[in-house]
């Protein structure tokens, strides 16, 4: 059983706030990524969609005369650290159980190595594959953060990868009901 559904996380107005600031189409798009890649990893896919889905709730924006400023960005952003805090605190207030939350708050935290000094970061599965499944939706000079998406058809496509989530997790259960009788 799933504590809390991506339909949950994306009817918060917290979500709504900050996941729309840096894209709700790109955020979408991961979920799913995530999801698919979740298999062939061998990882909890409720896990990965949900932090594939707020992978970028940190964003800040970084504007000088009113104009995006890449290098200031370059510079000075954080939005994995602010993000992996900011998404830990929502999930905990929709419910999630205080292990999930950590897990992809992690993930959150680690879904890009940019903030970081240069160096080897040995990633768990369920990190990868939100590092990976960011990577499969990026475009070229970060146009994935303004692609739009209606609310409804943000709402509807989330409706349905809870389903896929139920459905695959339910696969599971039983599967190891079988295998324990
Ligand atoms: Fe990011
Ligand atoms: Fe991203």
């Amino acid at each position: 059983m799933r504590d809390v559904t991506l339909v949950q996380i994306f009817d918060h107005p917290i979500t709504q706030k900050y996941v729309k600031r840096s894209g709700m189409a790109h955020a979408i798009a991961c979920a799913y990524h995530a999801f698919k890649l979740s298999k062939q990893y061998g990882v909890n896919p409720d896990l990965a969609a949900k932090a594939a889905l707020l992978h970028d709730i940190g964003h800040y924006t970084w504007y000088r005369n009113g104009k995006w400023d890449y290098s200031l960005y370059k510079e000075n952003d954080i939005h994995a650290i602010k993000g992996a805090e900011r998404a830990h605190k929502l999930l905990i207030r929709l419910g999630e159980h205080p292990k999930a939350a950590k897990e992809i708050a992690l993930a959150v935290l680690l879904h890009t190595d940019s903030y970081l000094p240069q160096g080897e970061l040995h990633l768990k599965p369920l990190q990868k594959v939100v590092h990976l499944a960011d990577e499969a939706d990026e475009e070229p000079s970060g146009g994935h953060h303004y692609r739009k998406i209606d609310d409804q058809k943000a709402r509807s496509s989330l409706a349905m990868l809870d389903e896929l989530i139920n459905e695959y997790l339910n696969k599971e259960d039983l599967k190891e009901l079988n295998s324990s009788s």
